[in-house]
């Protein structure tokens, strides 16, 4: 290859670079890939989803012009990240953050083989997906994308959806299977600011134990890609961190994959990270660091900049090389040298009942029952319900961010065909038995005008009903416009909620949200609340089967939901944090002041745990414990319960996390039946990672705790690891 071909490998731009008045502009592609070269490409045509066949057409012609132009196919790559977000006859399914309130690996799985499957009908071969960068703080506005703020199940979830997607051979990707992005990389999550793409200050110990092992373990289910954090970590950019780039990743876990920018973030490192004097030198301190493919979204002077830094001697010839081979061997493992495009005539099952199902399975275990004083839900058919609020009757807010398009604000032209809140419930309960009225309205430049209207005509509406059905939480949003200065729900929405309850008509809250938002005065009000996240095109049907009792609810929440503004905490916090929220100074004792914990999640039925027992209670670092706990459903209906096993190291020489999650699966269990869940933990889970950077276990007690049981095991031998990872 060239010097230039090789620079145009690494350059990928963005769709509209080929595009002119909505069309495909064959002179420009030609110009993109003739004459500088580019080897990738990536975005939704037009700014939104489009159908499978359409998109197939455009990329059909840019590997026409690829092959001719330079014998290489090109890799063209998508946000598909809670299904098929850019091919509009795809599935939606919940958001990420659902999934992981259904603590079932096998739903991460499901969404990850319906994402491969609908994109490769669309002939493109590689997702910028999963999200995994913990979603530990929920002003940050990216929360709903991630798995939730435990680093063991963001794991367990993200490499069930990595290992769905790329199929059995990371090496020979099929026709039915993509690339995976897995991102950002990493701790984009962590902000100290909690705003998007701001500076993340993090403890050496946590970035290894927490938020690299995600990764970790996808790189080493085979992920094929990772794409970069935009933000910084203790003062250094993610794109110019060598140490963490090349070091971690490509030298410690021997990984021969490839590392794509985030969205031109080569130039961020001068414009807003002022670690680099202009383009030319961000860009050599982002390829040296370990970036392999640049995506400059609208600049292909990008690959002339790349070219000149290596006759300059500023980026060597083999850090370049490298980077070609990286971006090919993707190429060739995707089978695009084999097969650059494919008859994507047969693929039936896109958009079809299959995934559909899988989407709304997904949604019934994903919703969760955080409250429900006397049993008010489920509610008997003939109740008479106002369903009213700013989430009541939209699919935008059911979908959230990346749905059709970027900020999903067109989902209601998209999914007509699918139910609101609104129509789901009249569809359950009886058109009869259903009144709406908005009450509030999200984006109301006059709200304080029309919101009391709303507010009266709600309360009126109430007076014909039994029970009201409050839809609040979020609009859609996704990265920097979701940032938000108060985490509060909206003030217009509390007082409708006011309002309502003041009628005296018993108010079940849905809360329709990308992340808590905290409830102050209103929670008490409500006599149920269910917390629907971002549920998806099915999420409402989900919604309605659960709230008239034909299905049971068994999701978890995946976070901590606040109670206080200025107590964000995590499950998994040292005990001496609690002391600045709890009753009573310095009681070691006292319960976190949240208004739900990690883990809360009701069930029409009720789960009693009981004997639990270990298969050894003594151990070492290379032993593997076995518990066992039976899981009894003590109630009237059926129910699923997810049976998580938690560890508390007592002491360790660095102050020890409260608890923290180590296995969970989930059972499901007719009316009287018990069954035995056994929960295998490799001893070596239980290690941290010490002040010295290396992983111990160290001598002492642990307390397991599964459900309402818990019991003691004893380490009686300190390990120290000399590697930086243990597995
Ligand atoms: C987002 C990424 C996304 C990329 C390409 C960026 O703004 O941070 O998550 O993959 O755009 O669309």
């Amino acid at each position: 290859m060239t010097l230039e071909e090789k620079a145009g490998q690494l350059l990928q731009l963005n769709i509209t670079t080929i595009f002119t008045d909505g069309q495909l502009d064959t002179a420009k592609l030609a110009e993109m890939v003739g004459v500088y070269k580019v080897g990738s490409f990536l975005n939704a045509i037009n700014d939104q989803a489009q159908p499978h066949t359409v998109v197939a057409d455009v990329i059909r012609k840019i590997q026409e012009v690829s092959l001719r132009e330079l014998h290489i196919p090109c890799i063209y790559g998508l946000d598909e990240i809670h299904g098929s977000t850019y091919v509009s006859d795809g599935v939606l399914f919940p958001q990420e953050i659902n999934l992981a309130a259904t603590f079932n690996r096998e739903h991460a799985a499901a969404m990850g083989r319906a994402i491969a499957y609908e994109t490769r009908s669309a002939l493109v071969p590689w997702v910028f997906s999963p999200v995994m960068d913990l979603g530990r703080d929920p002003r940050w506005p990216r929360m709903w994308e991630s798995w939730g703020e435990d680093s063991y199940l963001q794991e367990q979830m993200a490499v069930a959806e990595v290992l769905a997607m790329q199929g059995p051979d990371p090496n020979h990707i099929d026709g039915e299977h993509v690339g995976v992005s897995i991102k950002h990389y990493m701790a984009y999550g962590a902000p100290w600011s909690g705003k998007d793409r701001t500076p993340a200050y993090l403890s050496p110990s946590d970035l290894r134990e927490k938020y690299f092992r995600p990764f970790k373990s996808c790189i080493q289910a085979g992920a094929l890609n990772m794409m970069i954090n935009s933000a910084s970590i203790n003062g250094v950019p993610m794109h110019a961190n060598k140490t963490l780039l090349t070091g971690w990743v490509k030298e410690e876990l021997n990984w021969d994959g490839m590392m794509v920018t985030d969205w031109a973030d080569i130039d961020n490192l001068y414009t807003r990270e002022h670690v680099a004097t202009d383009k030319k030198d961000a860009l050599a301190m982002g390829i040296n660091a370990g970036i392999d493919m640049v995506m400059d979204p609208y600049d292909p002077e990008t690959a002339v900049q790349i070219r000149e830094l290596v006759q300059e001697g500023r980026i060597p010839m083999a850090r370049l090389d490298d980077a070609v081979r990286r971006i090919l061997r993707m190429k060739v493992r995707l089978g695009l040298f084999n097969q650059p495009v494919w008859d994507n005539s047969g693929y039936a099952k896109t958009g079809g009942e299959e995934f559909r199902a899988q989407a709304l399975a997904a949604a019934l275990e994903s919703e969760v029952l955080l409250k429900n004083e006397g049993g008010i839900l489920p509610l008997r058919k003939g109740t008479r319900i106002l369903v009213t609020g700013p989430n009541a009757h939209s699919m935008r807010t059911l979908n959230g961010g990346w749905s059709y398009t970027w900020q999903g604000v067109r989902a209601d032209d998209f999914a007509k065909e699918y139910n609101t809140i609104l129509e789901a419930v009249r569809n359950r309960f009886g058109e009869d038995c259903v009144t709406y009225a908005t009450g509030v309205v999200y984006d109301d430049v006059e709200w304080e005008k029309d919101h009391a209207v709303g507010i009266d005509r709600a309360v009126a509406a109430a007076a014909g009903a039994d029970v009201i059905l409050a839809c609040i939480g979020e609009n859609s949003y996704c990265e920097t416009p979701g940032n938000t200065n108060d985490l509060n729900l909206s003030e217009n929405q509390r007082q409708l909620v006011r309002a309502l309850a003041a009628t005296g008509k018993p108010v079940i809250l849905v809360l329709n949200e990308g992340r808590p938002r905290i409830l102050g005065d209103i929670e008490p009000l409500a006599k149920a609340v269910v917390d629907i996240m971002l549920p998806g095109n099915h999420g409402a049907d989900a919604l309605a089967m659960l709230l008239s009792g034909d299905a049971n609810f068994s999701g978890k929440l995946p976070f901590t939901y606040p109670r206080h503004i200025n107590a964000l905490h995590n499950y998994d916090y040292k005990v001496s944090e609690n002391v600045a929220t709890m009753g009573g100074l310095y009681n070691y004792d006292a319960v976190m002041d949240v208004q739900w914990p990690f883990g809360h999640g009701l069930s029409y039925t009720e789960f009693a745990y009981s004997g639990l027992k270990v298969s050894q209670e003594s151990f070492q670092a290379g032993d593997t414990l076995s518990f066992e706990v039976t899981v009894t459903n003590k109630g009237q209906v059926a129910g699923q319960e997810s049976v998580l096993l938690y560890s508390s190291d007592l002491v360790a020489s660095l102050i020890p996390d409260v608890k923290r999650l180590r296995q969970f699966t989930k059972v499901s269990l007719a009316p009287g039946e018990s069954t035995v869940v056994r929960l295998e933990v490799p001893a070596k889970e239980l290690a941290f990672v010490g002040a010295d950077g290396k992983w111990r276990l160290e001598a002492g007690d642990f307390r397991i705790a599964v459900g309402s049981e818990s019991l003691m095991i004893r380490c009686t031998q300190t390990k120290v690891w000399d590697s930086p990872n243990i597995d």
